[in-house]
């Protein structure tokens, strides 16, 4: 087929689905735009696009809530019971074997900008921690560096990007010398994006010879980890399980060995963490159970009077949050990939820059369009199994999302203070304190020093008396 077959075909195939407005632009693009034009073009299920449209680009599509939604269960933080305290000592001594046998890896989704936080850059290179201000992605690769030493072993990391920071993110990597840990155990793989559309349905154009498109959302992962390789390379080391996390929270457990043998120990495919939410309607996924299988309702579409009602005692019904940490099982990834992953769509409403049909390049005051993306969570109703275990919010769940206000750089370096003042206190260490109780000295705590709290008592010797003021730092 020659080009102008080619071009012919594309041109009807357009005028079928509503979109020749692509093509607007064609007599004043040179060949290697015209090419690359047609290139996105070609990569759009045009089909498939008609039905998005009349679903959540003109509709606005909701989640819809199943009516006999309950709240769902979850393992406690610490055993209630003998029993149950017998079964935490079984899930951690198998987690800490799967660990040693390099059967886990790291994977945390860096898809998105600074964009919130005001900063210039992928969020991983924020500099974030109180004291050495390290940045999110030093912080999690000195986690993994420890864990790989203590157990000897070395513990891959899964990196997805998107378009937008793949080639930054490298560079940092690199230039960072991938922060002492080996470059053949980093592997940085970007997601998959989608198509902006008007409000009436029409792709938009970026510019005259490109279509405007964005992440497609951190459900992304599934189909990225497969087609960049990643789940080959995880083949061919062995590993089977992911720890799964969001780049803005420097507090994860990344290999936490409870959590990780639960998960095993009760035939899970993916599995959560939670922790009770402080408010109806906090900004934090929902956990319940839809049709008995696992399921979390976004904030965003999760109905007031659920999010208000209260047991008996006060405290809330629906009261499990998503702090988005999750352990995937590989074999759940492809499965999920090889019967056609396809989790429903969300919608955005954002203000999209493109180019109008004159050619001008529109840069809106106000939302203007639609962006559609996945989301992980909607994973977890397709999993045969899905486990929840609960977490302290002080223990391991400080974003950083916003300049100011909640979730900020300042709420999350308070926490990053407070967990290790916490953790010194608990082995014995005297931490001088204001009068509302927090603590009045700057500390960090380096992960090559201590990975959980337990691991302080032994280190009693090498931590100074702490004054007022002081800025501690333990490594
Ligand atoms: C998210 C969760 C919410 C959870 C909360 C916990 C969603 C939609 N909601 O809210 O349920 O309780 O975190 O902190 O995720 N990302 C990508 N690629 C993308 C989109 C996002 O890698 O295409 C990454 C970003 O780097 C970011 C994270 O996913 O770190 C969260 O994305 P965001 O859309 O900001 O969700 P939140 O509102 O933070």
């Amino acid at each position: 087929m020659n080009a102008n077959e080619t071009l012919e075909n594309t041109k009807k195939l357009l005028k079928k689905h509503n979109q020749s407005h692509l093509l607007t632009f064609w007599g004043q693009l040179g060949t290697a735009e015209r090419r690359n034009l047609l290139a996105q073009i070609r990569q759009l299920d045009l089909a498939k696009i008609d039905g998005w449209v009349a679903n959540f680009v003109k509709k606005s599509f909701s989640t819809e809530i199943n009516a006999d939604l309950v709240p769902a269960q979850s393992y406690s933080y610490a055993p209630d019971e003998p029993g149950q305290k017998r079964k935490y000592d079984k899930a951690v001594k198998l987690g800490k074997e799967l660990i040693l046998a390099g059967k886990v890896a790291a994977l945390v989704v860096a898809g998105g900008q600074g964009t919130r936080l005001g900063f210039d850059g992928p969020k991983g290179d924020f500099p974030i921690s109180p004291v050495k201000k390290k940045t999110l992605f030093q912080i999690f690769a000195e986690n993994i560096k420890a864990v790989s030493e203590r157990y000897q072993t070395s513990c891959p990391w899964y990196i997805m990007t998107s378009p937008l920071n793949y080639t930054e993110t490298k560079k940092i990597f690199r230039v960072n010398n991938y922060y002492g840990l080996k470059k053949s155990d980093v592997f940085i793989f970007q997601q998959g994006t989608l198509p902006n559309f008007s409000f009436d349905g029409k792709i938009l154009l970026a510019d005259k010879a490109n279509i405007a498109s964005s992440p497609d959302g951190h459900g992304g992962c599934l189909k990225a980890l497969c087609e960049s390789g990643a789940v080959d390379d995880m083949k061919k080391r062995g590993i089977e399980l992911l720890s799964y996390w969001q780049v803005d929270n420097p507090l994860v457990n990344i290999f936490d060995p409870l959590f990780i043998g639960l998960h095993v120990l009760d035939q899970a495919e993916m599995s959560s963490k939670a922790l009770i939410k402080a408010r109806p309607k906090e900004k934090v996924g929902n956990f319940c159970l839809a049709d008995s299988k696992v399921a979390v309702i976004e904030y965003s579409d999760f109905p007031d009077k659920l999010a208000k009602r209260q047991n008996p005692d006060g405290s809330l019904l629906f009261q499990l949050g998503s702090i988005a940490i999750h352990i995937i099982s590989v074999r759940f990834i492809k499965r999920l990939n090889a019967e056609g992953i396809s989790l429903p769509l969300h919608r955005a409403v954002k203000k999209i820059p493109f180019i109008d049909e004159q050619g001008r390049f529109i840069n809106p005051d106000e939302p203007n369009g639609i962006k559609l993306e996945t989301f992980i969570f909607d994973a977890l109703p397709l999993a045969s199994k899905s486990i929840i275990l609960q977490t302290l919010r002080s223990e391991e769940f400080a974003p950083t999302k916003n300049k100011t206000g909640v979730d900020s750089v300042k709420t999350t370096r308070q926490m990053m203070i407070a967990r290790a003042a916490d953790w010194l206190e608990s082995a014995g260490v005297v931490i001088p304190r204001k009068a509302d109780g927090s603590a009045d000295c700057t500390i960090e705590i380096a992960p090559s020093f201590a990975l959980t709290k337990e691991d302080i008592k032994a280190k009693l010797n090498q931590i100074p008396q702490i004054k007022p003021k002081d800025e501690i730092y333990l490594a």
